[in-house]
């Protein structure tokens, strides 16, 4: 089977469909969740993440929460304390939360993302010089979100242009989400990519076998600082360095207006094992300290512009009034 299923659905009756990503690129399979319990459960666990897929979660979540007669508040509350970086969560919750039919909300928001990626793909996809070698992080596909991706689906959005863009696919350590997910999407989508050990990209880009990186993002500050997957930042240093384009793509949903410098996003600190052992086999001596921050964060003077779906932006950066949750 080619293609690629919806990464989030509302089923009627009171389920959340989520393609099950810890099982990927093995087994392509689904998990239900009938309970905000469940679904905080298919967060934390990465059975579903990447900023505007959580996005829709959140607002999920809430569609849940008045079905099943949770109150709304407490319903939020677990919510939220599931992922505290990709403020799209947050602005998922809001939004359901303050919705007066929230299940109709949470399958509008899931529409809306797939129609917004689509046209932050087209606004992105004349960046990509025609065969041009893209190197990404993580996975900012179909997968991270309710479908198309940003930064993939610029990707995408180029490839269906006819640019021919081919793609460096960062393995993503520690959890592997470029490995197991991005290189699982371009299979799908038959766009041409190699998978590369993270640790190749400066040689990658010393030897001028890049033309841009693209990746997504969690949040993105007032400034225009971005906090994503952990390995962003030192991507970043290498571009300017070598004078290679260095784009963020992201939905309006992704910018946190109230912060107003990375510094104030917050990081998440994911378990030590994740780390030191790898689908249960144990890679570091027993006991050994781990660190496990998940993500980073970018400055803004290393960014050469930001993909939305109302158009490109590039600095100076001033989203002060952009992606206000009220
Ligand atoms: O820990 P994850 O897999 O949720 O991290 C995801 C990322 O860092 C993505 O790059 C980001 O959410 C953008 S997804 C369109």
């Amino acid at each position: 089977m080619t293609g690629i299923p919806p990464t989030i659905e509302w089923l009627e009756g009171g389920t959340v469909r989520m393609i099950d990503q810890r099982l990927l690129p093995g087994r392509l399979a689904f998990v239900d969740a009938r309970t905000v319990d469940e679904l905080c459960d298919a967060i934390r666990t990465l059975a579903i993440r990447g900023a505007p897929a959580l996005g829709v979660a959140g607002a999920m979540g809430m569609a849940l929460a008045a079905v099943t007669g949770e109150p709304p508040d407490d319903a939020a509350h677990r919510l939220l304390a599931t992922r505290p970086t990709a403020v799209n969560l947050a602005w998922g919750v809001a939004r359901g939360r303050r919705a007066e039919d929230p299940v109709a909300e949470a399958v509008r928001l899931a529409s809306d993302d797939v129609a917004r990626n689509r046209r932050l793909g087209a606004h992105g996809a004349p960046l990509i010089p025609v065969g041009g070698r893209v190197l990404t992080h993580c996975n900012a596909g179909a997968l991270a979100c309710a479908g198309y991706g940003t930064a993939l689906g610029v990707v995408r959005a180029a490839h269906e242009a006819g640019r021919r863009p081919t793609v460096w696919v960062d393995e993503t350590r520690p959890v592997l989400q470029g490995a197991r997910l991005t290189a699982w999407e371009l299979d799908r989508l038959g766009i041409p990519g190699r998978l590369v050990a993270d640790v190749m990209a400066g040689p990658l880009m010393a030897g001028g076998e890049v033309d841009c990186v693209i990746v997504g993002a969690d949040r993105i500050a007032a400034n225009g600082d971005v906090a994503n997957k952990v390995g962003t930042y030192g991507l970043a240093v290498l571009a300017r360095y070598h004078g290679i384009p260095f784009y963020v793509a992201a939905p309006l949903s992704t910018v946190d207006g109230q912060c107003p410098t990375g510094a104030s996003i917050p990081i998440e600190r994911r378990s030590p094992a994740e780390v030191t052992s790898f689908g249960g086999l144990v890679t570091a001596p027993a006991g050994f300290p781990a660190e496990n921050r998940a993500f980073d964060v970018t400055p803004a003077a290393l960014v050469t512009a930001i993909v939305t779906e109302a158009g490109v932006l590039r600095p100076p950066f001033a989203l002060q009034s952009v992606g206000v949750i009220s």
